[in-house]
């Protein structure tokens, strides 16, 4: 695909969200602030007894970078496990995306895959400051 290609297509997922909505008594749920701009997104998964994703929702407000990248990111893992989504890592959302991402728009871009990740942390137990580590070591943190 061409660079305008991908472009449109960002704009087609910000412009039609794919799985915006909320999940009722979700599995995983986080919700979180770039605090750069105030943009926010809150994530909502289910999962069945083996950890596999059955569905995934996002709401929230913001560029079209990081509503674009949220709503890539929920097709993406509809029918994977909480593993893979902990695995999920930068490059994948800059695939998901397909342009080269000023370090500028680094957090909107990544905003989701933070939401994310403090998602399935929090669920795994860990406590705010091994949260904070965690992001950190990953290039997610704030
Ligand atoms: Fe706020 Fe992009 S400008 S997340």
């Amino acid at each position: 695909m061409s660079y305008n290609i991908y472009q449109d297509n960002i704009l087609d997922y910000s412009q039609n969200p794919r799985n915006k909505g909320t999940i009722e008594n979700p599995d995983l749920h986080f919700r979180d602030v770039n605090p750069l701009c105030g943009d926010e997104l809150e994530f909502f998964v289910k999962l069945d007894k083996n950890n596999k994703i059955t569905d995934v929702k996002f709401q929230g407000s913001g560029c079209a970078i990081s509503q674009a990248a949220a709503s890539m990111v929920t097709e993406e893992l509809m029918g994977k496990t909480l593993k893979d989504l902990i695995n999920y890592d930068k490059k994948r959302i800059l695939k998901l995306l397909g342009i080269e991402i000023s370090p500028a728009r680094e957090k909107c871009a990544f905003l989701s895959l933070r939401v994310l990740k403090l998602a399935a942390y929090s669920k795994l137990g860990k406590k705010e400051l091994e949260l904070k580590e965690k992001l950190d070591e990953e290039g997610l943190g704030y």
